[in-house]
């Protein structure tokens, strides 16, 4: 073959890798944009509980939480034992509902409440039940959004941050976590509890869950996170993940799940057809996590490796400890 042959070929070949790159980062381009278009924009989430208020309370009562006991104070006991809640702490209920779990805490835990929510409707049914319970000294509703949390509270001022059924709203979950950890003073307690996508057992399963999660986005403006993502933001951040783990109340306890198929049957929201062919599409979990201490005089804790990441972070020496 002839030098120009050679030059004419090669030309042809890098011409084509150039054109399916090109053509390929569209194509990313594109699916970013399709994903983009989701309806759970923190003013949406304000906007459906906003106009479901009422029928969340008729259904769930004050508590809005899907997984729960038949006796809903089962389950707020187990969150004040798993949150380690104790007496004058203040904490941050990121979330807040109608302030059910946040009355529930102040009063059998003694704690101080900053509770938020993104509903005008639910800031104001919370702030009905506080002043009729004689809470205002304790509870403290901000109408707000939990992806910047610096814009409503100082720093390092809680003991702990919860969300209970909220943070699968975020359109944001890493950006959440990181607003978290400035809230928390050194030692503080980040829990949330949630719904997590499903592991499909089946690899032929995996279509069937990935259509139920997005009906569940859809129709409660939800992003339901994924687990090892979760684990992922929480550990780059920098906090200690002390626990992951199934909510572990008897099963006696348990309300079984029809209490969502009330409120479909109220809203028609995502009813469901049939519930022989339907694959359930979730798992439920808690998470616990501490901001490891900074301060030199825990030294030997027993986060000491946890201490020398944040050591790193703030520059300093090992022998420092
Ligand atoms: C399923 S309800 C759970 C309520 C409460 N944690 C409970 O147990 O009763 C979800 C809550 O998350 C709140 N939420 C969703 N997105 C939010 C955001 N971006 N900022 C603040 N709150 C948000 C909603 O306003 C609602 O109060």
């Amino acid at each position: 073959m002839q030098y120009w042959h050679m030059l004419f070929f090669l030309s042809l070949i890098l011409n084509g890798i150039f054109l399916f790159f090109f053509f390929r980062k569209k194509e990313v381009k594109k699916k970013v944009n399709t994903t983009e278009v989701k309806n759970n924009s923190s003013k949406s989430v304000g906007e459906f509980y906003n106009k479901q208020n009422d029928n969340f309370i008729k259904v769930y009562g004050e508590v809005i939480q899907a997984f729960r006991t038949k006796d809903v104070t089962k389950l707020l006991d187990y969150q004040i034992e798993s949150i380690e809640l104790k007496s004058g702490q203040r904490i941050l209920d990121a979330g807040c509902g109608v302030c059910g779990p946040a009355r529930y805490f102040a009063k059998k835990a003694d704690v101080i409440v900053e509770a938020l929510t993104i509903s005008e409707e639910q800031q104001k049914k919370s702030n009905e039940y506080i002043k009729k319970e004689g809470l205002e000294g304790e509870i403290n509703v901000t109408h707000g959004d939990y992806h910047q949390l610096e814009d409503y509270y100082e720093s390092d001022s809680f003991d702990a941050v919860y969300f209970l059924e909220s943070f699968g709203h975020a359109h944001d979950h890493e950006k959440v976590i990181n607003s978290t950890w400035g809230m928390l003073k050194p030692g503080g307690t980040l829990y949330i509890k949630d719904l997590f996508i499903k592991e499909a057992a089946i690899p032929s399963l995996e279509s069937a869950i990935q259509k139920e999660i997005k009906n569940i986005n859809d129709a409660y403006h939800y992003n339901v996170a994924d687990l090892y993502k979760t684990l992922h933001y929480l550990r780059k951040k920098g906090y200690i993940v002390a626990l992951v783990k199934t909510i572990d109340l008897p099963l006696e306890d348990f309300e079984n799940l029809t209490i969502s198929n009330d409120f479909q049957e109220l809203t028609g929201i995502n009813k469901i057809e049939s519930l022989q062919d339907y694959i359930f599409p979730v798992d439920f979990f808690e998470i616990k996590c501490y901001k490891p201490w900074n301060a030199l005089e825990y030294g030997n804790s027993r986060y000491f490796l946890q201490n020398l990441y944040q050591m790193q972070v703030h520059n300093k020496k090992q022998e420092e400890l």
